[in-house]
């Protein structure tokens, strides 16, 4: 790879990551045109259901330019015709003469792209920084692929002793501004936002993503609360008219995941509280999770998760921390669990 395809390679992420909460059920994939002599022509993301493929934006953003340069994908491009052409035939007909992929398409629906592409004499490296295109923005959609289920971020706010409100109830706020700002960013990338009776009923949210100045988005995520008994009171503001609520009865995580699914949620934001988060956690299905730590002591209340049914150090829930960013006077993580770890299965089996 030549040093202007890794850094198109790196603005394909983030194209992808720009559009991440827009595109589902399809993936948020990020492309980079660059003329013959390495210059960027043109840049493209996946549209909303319906609308153009990354690729097809970025060669109708590079024009003739294209002819003779290299297409920078963060998924292969699809052989197949959906609601949109295939894009492999788009690159050809575009005259590219090199195109760099970094996560292989993994559906046979689609596949083939790059067969296609060598067939009409184009170069193709299919790989390429695979890792990273998997843990940024194509990782919802390819959990959907892999295991039928939606990606799951689960996000919590914590004081210094992991507490996650005061003993009288009170949560508002542990974390400064600046932090809970970018709990509306991360609500943007998602598709639903869930919560549990608890929180619903104690906290009363509104669960909407909001700008700086506190205006609801144009585009709001589903509303989620996990409510088996019916404890949602009536004029709850999850409930108002600023965004869709599902109220779910599921009775665990995999079946209101399956529920999500089904409606094409591809992401989720699970924003507690510890009692719904544990029972997440012991099934297995946090994918990620986002921690704003606050240098605030309580000594009482609530802790971040509620029983994980472990007795022993040995058998701790563990996590990679990916990210450490200071956020004002808070920290956000950003972690990984460790799966199929010992420390893992030992919990997944016992639970
Ligand atoms: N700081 C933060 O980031 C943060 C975030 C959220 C909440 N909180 C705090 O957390 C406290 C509320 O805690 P909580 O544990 O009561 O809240 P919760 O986890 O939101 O709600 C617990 C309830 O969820 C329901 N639920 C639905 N599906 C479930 C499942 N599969 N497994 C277990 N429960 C399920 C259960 O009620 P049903 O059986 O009736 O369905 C359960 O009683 C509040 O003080 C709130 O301020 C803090």
């Amino acid at each position: 790879m030549t040093d202007p395809e890794r850094r198109a390679m790196a603005r394909a992420r983030w194209l992808g990551a720009s559009v991440l909460g827009t595109t589902s059920p399809n993936p948020a994939v990020g492309a980079v045109v660059l003329a013959a002599d390495g210059t960027v022509a043109g840049e493209g993301a996946t549209q909303p259901p319906g609308g153009a493929h990354a690729e097809v934006w970025a060669l109708a953003a590079a024009g003739e330019r294209a002819r003779g340069g290299t297409a920078v994908v963060t998924l292969e491009p699809c052989a197949h015709t959906g609601r949109t052409g295939p894009c492999a035939d788009a690159l050809i007909a575009a005259g590219v003469a090199r195109v760099v992929v970094a996560v292989p398409e993994p559906t046979e629906l689609a596949a083939g792209g790059a067969d296609r592409l060598r067939a009409a004499g184009i170069d193709v490296e299919v790989g390429v920084e695979q890792d990273e295109a998997e843990l940024g923005a194509l990782g919802p959609w390819l959990t959907g692929v892999r295991e039928h289920r939606p990606q799951v971020v689960w996000k919590v706010a914590a004081t210094l002793d992991g507490r996650v409100a005061a003993a009288d109830g009170s949560s508002r706020w542990i974390t400064g501004e600046q932090a809970r700002a970018a709990v509306h960013r991360l609500r943007a990338t998602c598709d639903a936002v869930v919560v549990g009776s608890g929180t619903a009923v104690t906290d009363d949210p509104q669960l909407t993503v909001r700008d700086a100045d506190g205006r609801d988005a144009e585009r709001q995520p589903l509303r989620v609360v996990v409510d088996r008994r019916g404890r949602l009171p009536e004029g709850a503001r999850v409930l108002d008219d600023a965004a869709p609520t599902l109220v779910s009865r599921a009775a665990d995580p995999a079946e209101l995941l399956a529920e999500l699914y089904d409606r094409d949620v591809r992401r989720v934001l699970l924003e507690g509280g510890p009692t719904l988060a544990a029972a997440f956690l012991r099934a297995g299905l946090v994918d990620e999770a986002v921690v704003h730590l606050a240098p605030k002591l309580l000594g009482a209340g609530p802790a971040l998760v509620g029983d994980l049914g472990i007795s022993s150090i040995a058998d701790a829930l563990s996590f990679e921390t990916v990210e450490i960013l200071p956020m004002g006077g808070d920290v956000q993580l950003r972690l990984l669990p460790t799966r199929h770890t010992g420390a893992r299965q030992s919990v997944l089996e016992g639970s």
